[in-house]
């Protein structure tokens, strides 16, 4: 007997009116990361998305594009698919409700409640959207428009299919009322169980051919087509092979839904009667989430639209996409997307907290344990404290995972990392390298950040699965499988080769490109990010003296320094060359960031940056107004 759990998800199926756009990709990236982190979990897992290619919308934008209704889903349904796979998304199934395994289940369910019922001819009159293919009742019409469209409602009178809807009403109530985890977040619960307050009407199911021919026959009246909500829902159970096959069997009693809030009430009222009326037992929980607008800083100005929203993903990179989408929204409620504000979590936490880490860390083991993972020695409280906040981001991941709040999860991996770096701070490897009797204590601290990277690649592996691969890769554990099993302290084998890694997510200037000179200084004018005191205390300022001093061989600008710092020598390229004779700098005393990450210009290592002010047309060093020797630490 197997005890594996299992989840069976699935996305809406998307209208193929329009090509995916941030929308359709958020709701489609959450469900991937929900579904890695519970296959890595161990669970048994199905995800399932789509096209929604039926109805009205779809016929008039196939006419619009000149091209025949079928012709056209194929196309976009393709580019669908085409979406994801370049995101990553890595789904089990794909349905489109044109292909005839969708077509049959539903014709099926809709015999079988005709025949039993539940379905009814009659006439109804009233005010009708033709861009959400449906009635309006009194109380929902705005300014006698549409409250979606803003358009004018047209009335109509004609005689259709009636789904008896409101005979479930009270059994509906209960249901939600009895689980209180059917629907979530609470809000739309309550906002469900407040419309039901109201008297449920039935749900009309067909559409006379006359009007819409692109559409699914009823089999028991082919003058009429299927009402497109009614054909989409039984998606969800007809990708499965009900109502006998055996992925049926196997995962409708797991099933969530994961939805927009635009799409609640047909999920949470339409769907659930039809199910009951079927006798298909109801789904398991269905999870909403709020919507993104677009606006609000001025480089969002430039993103016109939601589909071009899409775009920054190439730009910035699918996993600083995916990253700042999840981490960004509270789940269930709106967000606000900008390219702004990508950028500044992709520069603050991506490039800064997490890439600053791996290539600290990979290259003092590189340059002081060799390039491979040592053995250890005793631990202190120090290493303690690391392991106590693994369990803790594990513990905390764990439990917003189960309520699909992913900024949380992302928040406690990154108080993680947060400790690392301050770790490699407090421990000052480069230090105790220069003590010979701390060679064990150096070894020790060097396998405790292997170690931590390698429990670090696991829990981001469902958020950020290309960049947790990279972190493994240069364990050399690259495409070894794992689990969350494996996030047990100790389990990186010593001997391991570590490579060292490149920038994994290089910085950004707000502005678009790419910064030229890594760790370089930029003249940028106006206001500029706020760092925390945290963030500032990063910042390693060194006193250093310069002992030696030469222009760099075919650069106007570059002067190689060598400096004293504390007992440790130390080379330097600085762009002051335009602004200082090499004579005359030796012998003084300057300030240096001595923790940046190394960077190669014209060929050498530059091991810091020196400190100096410019009004953009003069330069001076920033020196200091008493004497203190080489090493002095900045504040
Ligand atoms: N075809 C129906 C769904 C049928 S499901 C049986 C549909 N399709 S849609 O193409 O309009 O997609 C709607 C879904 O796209 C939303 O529920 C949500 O998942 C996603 N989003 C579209 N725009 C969005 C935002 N601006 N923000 C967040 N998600 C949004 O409705």
């Amino acid at each position: 007997m197997t005890t594996q759990r299992r989840f069976y998800l699935t996305t809406p199926i998307y209208y193929v009116n329009a090509t995916p756009h941030l929308g359709h990709a958020y709701t489609t990236l959450i469900a991937d990361t929900i579904c890695r982190y519970r296959r890595l979990a161990g669970d048994s897992v199905y995800l399932l998305t789509g096209t929604d290619e039926h109805g009205d919308k779809i016929a008039q934008a196939a006419a619009k594009a000149g091209v025949p209704p079928q012709e056209y889903t194929d196309r976009i349904a393709a580019e669908f698919r085409k979406t994801w796979d370049r995101l990553g998304v890595r789904y089990d199934d794909f349905i489109r409700t044109t292909e005839p395994r969708h077509k049959a289940v539903v014709q099926e369910i809709l015999q079988r409640l005709w025949d039993s019922g539940e379905i009814y001819f009659g006439k109804y009159g009233g005010q009708y959207c033709y861009g959400c293919e449906r009635f309006y009742t009194e109380k929902e019409i705005v300014d006698g428009k549409c409250p979606d469209h803003q358009t004018p409602l047209v009335h109509i009178e004609e005689e259709n299919y009636f789904f008896k809807m409101s005979k479930y009403q009270d059994w509906l109530i209960k249901e939600i009322e009895s689980r209180s985890d059917m629907i979530r977040p609470e809000r739309y619960r309550n906002e469900i169980l407040g419309f039901l307050r109201e008297p449920l009407t039935d749900l009309s199911i067909s559409r006379p051919r006359t009007r819409l021919e692109w559409g699914i026959p009823l089999p028991f009246d082919d003058r009429y087509v299927t009402y497109v909500w009614f054909d989409a829902l039984i998606n969800y159970v007809s990708a499965l092979g009900w109502p006998d096959g055996s992925l049926f069997r196997e995962f409708w009693s797991h099933a969530q839904h994961l939805i927009g809030k635009d799409i609640l009430k047909p999920h949470a009222v339409y769907w659930p009667c039809m199910l009951r009326a079927a006798g298909i037992e109801p789904y398991r929980r269905l999870n909403v989430h709020g919507y993104w607008g677009l606006g609000g800083g001025k480089m969002s100005k430039s993103i016109g639209n939601v589909v071009e929203a899409l775009a920054l993903a190439d730009k910035y990179g699918h996993d600083a996409f995916r990253y700042f989408l999840l981490r960004e929204m509270v789940f269930g409620l709106d967000a606000n997307f900008s390219e702004e504000a990508l950028v500044a979590r992709l520069n603050a936490d991506l490039a800064n907290d997490l890439g600053n880490l791996v290539s600290r860390a990979t290259t003092m083991i590189q340059n002081f344990g060799g390039g491979a993972v040592p053995t250890f020695g005793a631990e202190t409280p120090l290493e303690a404290e690391l392991r106590a906040s693994l369990e803790k981001a594990r513990g905390e991941v764990h439990e917003a995972m189960q309520e699909f709040a992913f900024h949380r999860a992302l928040t406690a991996v990154w108080e993680f990392i947060g400790v690392v770096n301050r770790y490699v701070d407090g421990t000052a490897p480069w230090t105790l390298a220069r003590a010979p009797a701390q060679a064990e204590r150096l070894r020790t601290v060097l396998y405790a950040l292997a170690e931590s990277l390698r429990c670090l690649s696991i829990l981001l592996a469902a958020f950020l699965p290309p960049t947790a691969e990279r972190i493994r890769a240069l364990l050399g554990l690259g495409g070894e499988p794992f689990s969350l099993a494996d996030l047990e302290w100790g389990r990186l084998a010593p001997g391991t080769q570590v490579a060292k890694a490149t920038a994994l997510f290089p910085r950004v200037e707000q502005g678009g490109g790419r910064q030229k000179i890594p760790g370089h200084r930029g003249s940028k004018k106006g206001a500029r990010e706020m760092i925390s005191m945290d963030d500032f205390s990063k910042v390693d300022l060194r006193v250093a003296q310069v002992v030696a001093a030469e222009r760099v061989e075919k650069s106007k600008r570059l002067l190689k320094l060598t400096v004293q710092v504390g007992d440790e020598t130390r080379t330097l390229v600085a762009g002051i060359a335009e602004h200082y004779a090499s004579e005359e700098l030796v012998g003084r005393k300057v300030v240096i960031v001595a923790n940046l990450e190394p960077a190669t210009l014209m060929g050498i290592e530059s091991q810091g940056m020196i400190l100096a002010a410019s009004d953009g047309s003069s330069l001076a060093l920033l020196a200091l107004d008493r004497d203190l020797p080489p090493g002095a630490k900045g504040s």
